[in-house]
């Protein structure tokens, strides 16, 4: 059997009541008039810019699954610090009904031509456009099995965070046993799973957060040293950590407190920086510091690694709040008033 024919049958295996394996030239447009699938789904969505209003259920034909692809029944889907402003200007270019959402947690319903590794009835989860919607369409290559014991919410919250973390730790930072850390901006999405990544290679952390809620947080998910930057001062707290500088600092937040932590820095051209594309406003260039502003990577192997790294360090993934995929414009309020605990999650199964 060829390769083709063998994707249209594992495509068609999610829809029994289809005779099974008819002309592989078929299969796709047989899959979407499959009986079980319906042929629109709910979505949260918007026709123009604007406030958290803007977001309502709309009723919007089920994706396509085309080679490569892997249908998803929607269980979970993360809401980004970004997708405010997303939200508020989508860009002269944008398209509408526009469905926000790039990363989720569900169960395969689909498998387009050509895709391996997957079938339906899988339970997934990975980076994409428009999970905040009952189905969403994605590469086969950006999602994973979601690892052993995770429920579907923490799942929906774990890819774009997760693939941050590690990357910042393991690729830019290249954090090593033995040396120390301040994760600035600790309590959010990327900071609370950056903590135990960097805990799991070994190093010693100064965890920042600017709630006394973050500084339990952060404690409980393993800081060696924590600081409130509310009431506290940074400078003070980084030189009882590291009285001859911290090797590194991974920033989830911008502006003068975290120019005190490159402050804190060791000073022999050693120290390092990252921060993620997106953070406002990037620290100032330092003569003899490494600044890297860096973006997640997906595809396979990143999501491997990211799952081998969530088991070996038995991952908590803080959920900040829960909503209905109804309720998503509530949801980008609760986003828009800021001082999460994690990632806020959107329930849409
Ligand atoms: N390019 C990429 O690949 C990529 C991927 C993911 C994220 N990002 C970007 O990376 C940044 C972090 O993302 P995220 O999802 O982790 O956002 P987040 O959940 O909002 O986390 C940011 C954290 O920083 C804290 N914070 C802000 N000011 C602080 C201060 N002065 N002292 C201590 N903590 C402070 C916030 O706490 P409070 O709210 O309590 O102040 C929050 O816990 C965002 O800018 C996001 O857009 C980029």
């Amino acid at each position: 059997m060829g390769r083709a024919l063998v994707s249209a049958c594992a495509l068609l295996m999610a829809l029994p009541a289809v005779a099974l394996c008819a002309a592989a030239s078929d299969a796709r447009a047989q899959a979407q008039q499959a009986p079980q699938l319906p042929a629109t789904m709910r979505a949260a969505a918007f026709d123009k810019g604007g406030g958290p209003e803007v977001l309502s259920i709309h009723n919007l034909p089920i994706p396509s699954v085309g080679p490569g692809q892997v249908l998803i029944a929607v269980q979970a889907a993360g809401i980004g610090a970004w997708e405010a402003q997303m939200r508020q200007n989508p860009g002269e270019h944008a398209k509408f009904p526009q469905v926000l959402g790039g990363d989720g947690s569900g169960i395969v319903a689909a498998v387009g031509p050509g895709v391996r590794g997957f079938k339906p009835g899988d339970r997934v989860y990975g980076t994409g456009n428009g999970f905040y919607a009952e189905y969403v369409s994605v590469r086969a290559e950006n999602i994973a099995h979601v690892p052993a014991g995770m429920k579907p919410a923490e799942a929906g919250v774990l890819a774009i965070s997760g693939l941050s973390a590690l990357q910042g730790i393991d690729d830019v930072l290249q954090l090593k046993a033995g040396q120390t850390l301040i994760i600035h901006g600790a309590a959010g999405a990327v900071g609370t799973l950056a903590l135990q990544f960097a805990k799991l290679r070994g190093a010693r952390v100064l965890a920042s957060a600017s709630t006394s809620e973050g500084v339990e947080l952060v404690k409980r998910l393993g800081a060696d040293a924590v600081v409130n930057t509310r009431s506290e001062d940074l400078t003070a707290a980084a030189r009882g950590f590291a009285p001859r500088g911290v090797d590194a600092v991974l920033a989830f937040a911008g502006g003068a407190e975290l120019e005190h932590c490159v402050d804190a820095l060791r000073s022999d051209g050693r120290g390092r920086v990252a921060f993620l594309y997106g953070m406002q406003p990037a620290p100032k260039p330092r003569f003899g510091v490494r600044i890297t502003m860096y973006s997640f990577v997906d595809g396979p192997q990143e999501l491997a690694r990211l799952n081998q790294a969530v088991g070996a360090a038995h991952l908590q993934v803080p959920i900040a709040a829960e909503f209905a995929l109804a309720d998503a414009a509530a949801a980008h309020r609760r986003l828009e008033a800021g001082h999460l605990l994690g990632k806020i999650v959107l329930r849409v199964r």
